[in-house]
Protein backbone atom coordinates (compact mmCIF):
# COMPACT_ATOMS: atom_id res chain seq x y z
CA UNK A 1 0.00 0.00 0.00
CA UNK A 2 1.04 3.57 -0.93
CA UNK A 3 0.87 6.59 0.95
CA UNK A 4 0.69 9.78 -0.65
CA UNK A 5 0.97 13.00 1.82
CA UNK A 6 0.39 16.06 0.25
CA UNK A 7 -1.06 19.46 1.45
CA UNK A 8 -3.71 22.18 0.42
CA UNK A 9 -2.38 25.02 -1.63
CA UNK A 10 -1.15 28.19 0.64
CA UNK A 11 -3.56 31.34 0.40
CA UNK A 12 -0.56 33.11 -0.56
CA UNK A 13 0.60 31.06 -3.25
CA UNK A 14 0.71 34.11 -5.44
CA UNK A 15 4.03 35.28 -3.06
CA UNK A 16 5.69 32.03 -3.86
CA UNK A 17 9.72 31.32 -4.92
CA UNK A 18 10.22 32.07 -8.76
CA UNK A 19 13.75 30.75 -9.77
CA UNK A 20 13.54 30.32 -13.44
CA UNK A 21 9.96 31.55 -14.44
CA UNK A 22 8.66 35.24 -14.79
CA UNK A 23 5.59 35.52 -12.15
CA UNK A 24 2.08 35.38 -13.84
CA UNK A 25 -1.35 35.63 -12.33
CA UNK A 26 -2.20 32.47 -10.83
CA UNK A 27 -5.83 31.55 -10.89
CA UNK A 28 -6.02 30.12 -7.50
CA UNK A 29 -9.69 28.86 -8.02
CA UNK A 30 -8.51 26.81 -10.63
CA UNK A 31 -5.15 25.29 -9.30
CA UNK A 32 -7.62 24.08 -6.05
CA UNK A 33 -9.66 22.38 -8.60
CA UNK A 34 -6.56 20.82 -10.66
CA UNK A 35 -5.29 19.83 -7.08
CA UNK A 36 -7.98 18.06 -6.57
CA UNK A 37 -8.13 16.05 -9.09
CA UNK A 38 -4.28 15.18 -9.01
CA UNK A 39 -5.43 14.16 -5.56
CA UNK A 40 -8.28 11.99 -6.44
CA UNK A 41 -6.06 10.03 -9.29
CA UNK A 42 -2.81 9.39 -6.59
CA UNK A 43 -6.59 7.73 -4.59
CA UNK A 44 -7.80 6.13 -8.24
CA UNK A 45 -4.39 4.85 -8.67
CA UNK A 46 -4.10 2.75 -5.05
CA UNK A 47 -2.43 5.84 -2.98
CA UNK A 48 -4.14 5.92 0.80
CA UNK A 49 -4.41 9.93 1.05
CA UNK A 50 -2.78 12.17 3.72
CA UNK A 51 -4.04 15.64 2.89
CA UNK A 52 -1.93 18.38 5.45
CA UNK A 53 -4.11 21.56 6.35
CA UNK A 54 -2.72 24.76 4.32
CA UNK A 55 -0.34 26.60 6.11
CA UNK A 56 -1.52 29.82 5.46
CA UNK A 57 1.51 31.80 6.22
CA UNK A 58 3.82 30.03 3.68
CA UNK A 59 3.16 30.38 0.13
CA UNK A 60 5.19 27.13 -1.54
CA UNK A 61 3.96 24.48 0.96
CA UNK A 62 2.06 22.41 -1.47
CA UNK A 63 5.34 21.69 -2.76
CA UNK A 64 5.50 19.03 -0.03
CA UNK A 65 8.04 16.85 -1.80
CA UNK A 66 10.80 19.45 -0.61
CA UNK A 67 10.45 18.76 2.66
CA UNK A 68 11.29 15.05 2.98
CA UNK A 69 13.56 12.14 1.51
CA UNK A 70 10.67 9.25 2.65
CA UNK A 71 12.76 5.39 2.52
CA UNK A 72 11.88 2.81 3.54
CA UNK A 73 14.11 2.79 6.49
CA UNK A 74 13.76 5.66 7.44
CA UNK A 75 12.69 9.81 6.82
CA UNK A 76 15.30 12.50 5.90
CA UNK A 77 13.69 15.91 7.03
CA UNK A 78 15.28 18.63 4.70
CA UNK A 79 16.51 21.82 5.54
CA UNK A 80 15.08 23.75 2.02
CA UNK A 81 17.18 25.75 0.17
CA UNK A 82 15.04 28.85 0.37
CA UNK A 83 14.87 30.42 3.37
CA UNK A 84 11.05 31.21 3.42
CA UNK A 85 10.49 27.68 2.89
CA UNK A 86 12.04 26.49 6.16
CA UNK A 87 9.22 26.24 7.94
CA UNK A 88 7.28 23.91 5.82
CA UNK A 89 8.95 21.18 7.31
CA UNK A 90 7.56 20.76 10.74
CA UNK A 91 4.28 19.39 10.00
CA UNK A 92 5.47 16.65 7.43
CA UNK A 93 7.68 15.86 9.78
CA UNK A 94 5.19 15.33 12.24
CA UNK A 95 2.63 13.83 9.69
CA UNK A 96 5.75 11.31 8.70
CA UNK A 97 6.85 10.57 12.39
CA UNK A 98 4.17 7.55 13.18
CA UNK A 99 5.92 6.47 9.58
CA UNK A 100 9.25 6.35 10.03
CA UNK A 101 12.11 7.33 12.29
CA UNK A 102 13.29 10.87 11.05
CA UNK A 103 16.31 11.78 10.49
CA UNK A 104 17.67 15.80 9.94
CA UNK A 105 19.29 18.09 7.48
CA UNK A 106 21.38 20.94 9.64
CA UNK A 107 22.85 24.22 9.15
CA UNK A 108 24.58 24.30 7.01
CA UNK A 109 23.50 22.40 4.83
CA UNK A 110 20.68 22.69 2.67
CA UNK A 111 18.47 20.31 0.52
CA UNK A 112 15.19 20.14 -1.62
CA UNK A 113 13.59 16.87 -1.90
CA UNK A 114 12.79 18.17 -5.33
CA UNK A 115 16.79 17.52 -6.22
CA UNK A 116 16.47 13.55 -5.20
CA UNK A 117 15.98 11.32 -7.38
CA UNK A 118 15.68 7.91 -5.80
CA UNK A 119 16.08 4.66 -8.25
CA UNK A 120 16.32 1.22 -6.52
CA UNK A 121 18.96 1.74 -3.92
CA UNK A 122 20.64 5.21 -5.56
CA UNK A 123 20.24 8.73 -4.57
CA UNK A 124 21.11 11.10 -7.49
CA UNK A 125 20.87 14.49 -5.96
CA UNK A 126 21.19 17.76 -8.04
CA UNK A 127 23.85 20.26 -6.68
CA UNK A 128 21.52 23.32 -7.68
CA UNK A 129 20.37 26.51 -6.20
CA UNK A 130 18.73 24.68 -3.51
CA UNK A 131 21.12 22.08 -2.38
CA UNK A 132 24.56 22.53 -1.54
CA UNK A 133 27.71 20.21 -1.26
CA UNK A 134 27.13 20.07 3.19
CA UNK A 135 23.58 19.28 2.71
CA UNK A 136 24.23 16.30 0.06
CA UNK A 137 27.46 14.94 2.26
CA UNK A 138 24.75 15.07 5.48
CA UNK A 139 22.36 12.72 3.31
CA UNK A 140 25.57 10.41 2.44
CA UNK A 141 26.22 9.91 5.99
CA UNK A 142 23.09 9.43 7.33
CA UNK A 143 22.14 6.70 4.46
CA UNK A 144 25.61 5.12 4.51
CA UNK A 145 24.38 2.48 6.86
CA UNK A 146 21.34 1.61 5.07
CA UNK A 147 23.89 0.80 2.08
CA UNK A 148 22.75 3.57 0.04
CA UNK A 149 24.96 5.60 -2.46
CA UNK A 150 24.56 9.22 -2.84
CA UNK A 151 25.32 10.80 -6.69
CA UNK A 152 25.79 14.74 -6.89
CA UNK A 153 24.66 15.60 -9.88
CA UNK A 154 25.55 18.93 -11.60
CA UNK A 155 22.70 20.91 -13.04
CA UNK A 156 22.11 24.11 -15.33
CA UNK A 157 19.07 26.53 -15.72
CA UNK A 158 16.66 24.46 -13.87
CA UNK A 159 15.07 24.42 -10.68
CA UNK A 160 15.61 21.11 -9.26
CA UNK A 161 16.98 17.74 -10.43
CA UNK A 162 13.65 16.42 -10.93
CA UNK A 163 12.69 19.57 -13.27
CA UNK A 164 15.26 17.69 -15.58
CA UNK A 165 15.14 14.17 -15.17
CA UNK A 166 12.56 11.63 -13.71
CA UNK A 167 11.78 7.91 -13.35
CA UNK A 168 9.38 6.69 -16.05
CA UNK A 169 9.98 2.52 -15.62
CA UNK A 170 12.43 0.22 -13.70
CA UNK A 171 15.55 1.38 -15.86
CA UNK A 172 13.52 4.27 -17.87
CA UNK A 173 14.60 7.78 -17.78
CA UNK A 174 12.83 11.47 -18.84
CA UNK A 175 14.96 13.45 -19.68
CA UNK A 176 16.32 16.87 -20.65
CA UNK A 177 19.43 16.57 -21.75
CA UNK A 178 20.06 20.78 -21.96
CA UNK A 179 19.30 20.81 -18.15
CA UNK A 180 21.60 18.05 -16.83
CA UNK A 181 24.39 15.70 -18.03
CA UNK A 182 23.34 12.31 -19.31
CA UNK A 183 26.75 10.72 -18.26
CA UNK A 184 25.67 10.27 -14.89
CA UNK A 185 22.65 7.92 -16.23
CA UNK A 186 24.37 5.72 -18.50
CA UNK A 187 23.07 2.68 -16.69
CA UNK A 188 19.39 3.75 -17.35
CA UNK A 189 17.56 3.90 -21.29
CA UNK A 190 17.29 7.53 -21.67
CA UNK A 191 13.91 9.21 -23.17
CA UNK A 192 14.14 12.56 -24.53
CA UNK A 193 11.70 15.95 -23.82
CA UNK A 194 10.62 17.03 -27.31
CA UNK A 195 13.00 20.15 -27.75
CA UNK A 196 9.69 22.44 -27.68
CA UNK A 197 8.66 21.42 -24.44
CA UNK A 198 11.78 21.70 -21.73
CA UNK A 199 9.70 21.44 -18.66
CA UNK A 200 8.51 18.35 -19.86
CA UNK A 201 10.55 16.19 -17.90
CA UNK A 202 8.97 15.89 -14.40
CA UNK A 203 6.42 12.42 -14.14
CA UNK A 204 5.46 10.97 -11.34
CA UNK A 205 5.30 7.43 -11.48
CA UNK A 206 2.46 5.38 -9.39
CA UNK A 207 3.27 1.73 -9.63
CA UNK A 208 2.55 1.30 -13.62
CA UNK A 209 1.04 4.25 -14.41
CA UNK A 210 2.60 7.86 -14.60
CA UNK A 211 1.08 10.92 -13.65
CA UNK A 212 1.85 13.64 -16.31
CA UNK A 213 1.47 17.07 -17.49
CA UNK A 214 -1.52 17.92 -20.58
CA UNK A 215 0.74 20.56 -21.32
CA UNK A 216 3.23 18.58 -22.92
CA UNK A 217 1.90 15.88 -25.73
CA UNK A 218 4.25 15.75 -27.56
CA UNK A 219 6.66 13.93 -25.15
CA UNK A 220 3.94 12.29 -23.82
CA UNK A 221 3.45 10.91 -27.49
CA UNK A 222 7.17 9.66 -27.20
CA UNK A 223 6.32 8.16 -23.53
CA UNK A 224 3.25 6.07 -24.77
CA UNK A 225 5.23 4.91 -28.21
CA UNK A 226 7.23 3.10 -25.39
CA UNK A 227 4.49 1.39 -23.91
CA UNK A 228 4.59 3.60 -20.79
CA UNK A 229 1.04 4.43 -19.45
CA UNK A 230 0.03 7.83 -18.87
CA UNK A 231 -2.19 9.30 -16.65
CA UNK A 232 -2.80 12.96 -17.74
CA UNK A 233 -3.42 15.75 -15.35
CA UNK A 234 -4.63 19.62 -15.84
CA UNK A 235 -1.36 21.34 -13.80
CA UNK A 236 -0.91 24.52 -16.08
CA UNK A 237 -1.62 26.90 -12.56
CA UNK A 238 1.23 25.32 -9.77
CA UNK A 239 3.60 25.14 -13.06
CA UNK A 240 2.99 28.76 -12.96
CA UNK A 241 4.30 28.52 -9.11
CA UNK A 242 7.37 26.47 -10.56
CA UNK A 243 6.36 23.75 -9.30
CA UNK A 244 5.81 20.26 -10.99
CA UNK A 245 3.66 17.17 -10.41
CA UNK A 246 6.34 15.31 -8.12
CA UNK A 247 6.02 18.06 -6.33
CA UNK A 248 2.85 18.16 -5.10
CA UNK A 249 2.97 15.08 -3.05
CA UNK A 250 5.48 12.68 -0.63
CA UNK A 251 5.00 9.05 -1.92
CA UNK A 252 5.96 5.78 0.53
CA UNK A 253 5.31 2.91 1.18
CA UNK A 254 3.53 1.66 4.45
CA UNK A 255 6.09 -0.01 6.27
CA UNK A 256 5.09 -3.28 7.79
CA UNK A 257 5.72 -2.36 11.16
CA UNK A 258 4.91 1.56 11.88
CA UNK A 259 7.10 3.62 14.23
N1 LIG B 1 7.99 27.81 -6.18
C1 LIG B 1 8.64 26.59 -5.97
C2 LIG B 1 9.96 26.80 -5.35
O1 LIG B 1 10.61 27.71 -5.79
O2 LIG B 1 10.40 26.18 -4.44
Amino acid sequence: MLIAITREISPRIAECELTHLAREPIDVARAHVQHHQYQELLTELGCKLIRLPAESELPDSVFVEDTAIVLDELAVITRPGAESRRAETASVADALKRYRKLAYIEPPGTLDGGDVLLVNKKLYVGLSKRSNPQGIEQLRRVLASFDYSVTAVELRDCLHLKSAVTQVADKTLLINRDWVDDRVFDFFKLIDVDSSEPFAANALRIGDNVIYPKAFPKTRKRLETQGIKIRGVNASELAKAEGGVTCCSLIISEAADPV
